[in-house]
């Protein structure tokens, strides 16, 4: 596990976007998971203005951690959030995006889901694998969408499941752990000082981090990589 800590949210978008940059570019594919929320808006927005032209993206393949059970042109959509700061700027073919249909029944959605990873993906421990699955953290500890309410949903056998956001009650459909956990890498972008007393505890292991779901990202690769913020990072630092 590495941890990279950046002033502020501008410089942990660039140096992300560096760093995606170069790890694409030593691949014929790479198969890509987003993490939803607004934290990616600004890397998007980055990429799209200093790597649009830099990129290739026809080897670039995007899939989403979890997505909003609603549809693509609703403003909660992760899928909707990327179009406008990343995909619509950018020249990927449309094969290279697959996205989770939010507007979908969620039940039968996970499995399709699923279904699609296991067509794209290679796969490892006979588990599909990403090159890189992008997370982010709620203040509440839970990452893609599995939440501490749910935090048994990780476990699952099936690579996608049906979670409940806790205080909504909005559905989401979120990859599980066993994929997270099988990604070549794993890097987890999180900034704020709403983040700074889960970041102390799950990286200090201390006081009720086995509660949160982030503390179960473990990837067997031992490739885990946190891209904070000064303010998310302040209990550590
Ligand atoms: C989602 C996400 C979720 C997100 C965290 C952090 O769909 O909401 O994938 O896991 O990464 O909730 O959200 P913020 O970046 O908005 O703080």
């Amino acid at each position: 596990m590495k941890i990279k800590v950046y002033k502020d949210k501008e410089q942990v978008a660039d140096e992300f976007s560096k760093y995606l940059f170069d790890y694409a570019s030593e691949r014929d594919i790479t198969h890509i998971a987003l993490s939803g929320g607004s934290t990616p808006k600004i890397v998007f927005d980055k990429l799209a203005s200093d790597y649009a032209d830099k990129m290739d993206w026809q080897k670039i393949h995007f899939y989403w951690g979890d997505e909003r059970c609603v549809p693509p042109t609703d403003n909660d959509s992760n899928y909707k959030m990327t179009a406008e700061h990343l995909l619509s700027k950018i020249d990927i073919p449309s094969e290279n995006i697959h996205r989770i249909k939010g507007e979908k029944v969620p039940v039968y959605e996970a499995d399709r889901y699923s279904a699609v990873l296991k067509e794209n993906l290679p796969e490892i421990n006979a588990i599909p694998q990403f090159d890189l699955v992008i997370l982010g953290m709620g203040d509440d500890g839970h990452t893609a969408s599995i939440f501490p309410h749910e935090i048994h949903l990780w476990d699952s056998q099936r690579l996608c499941e049906v979670a409940t956001h806790p205080d909504s009650g909005q559905n989401r459909v979120s990859i599980t752990g066993k994929l997270i956990n099988n990604a070549k890498s794993v890097v987890f972008l999180v900034t704020g000082a709403s983040k700074a007393s889960k970041i102390t505890e799950i990286i200090g292991r201390q006081k009720d981090f086995e509660k949160y779901p982030a503390t179960l990202v473990r990837p067997t690769s031992g490739r885990l990589l946190w891209f904070l913020d000064d303010s998310a990072a302040k209990g550590i630092a």
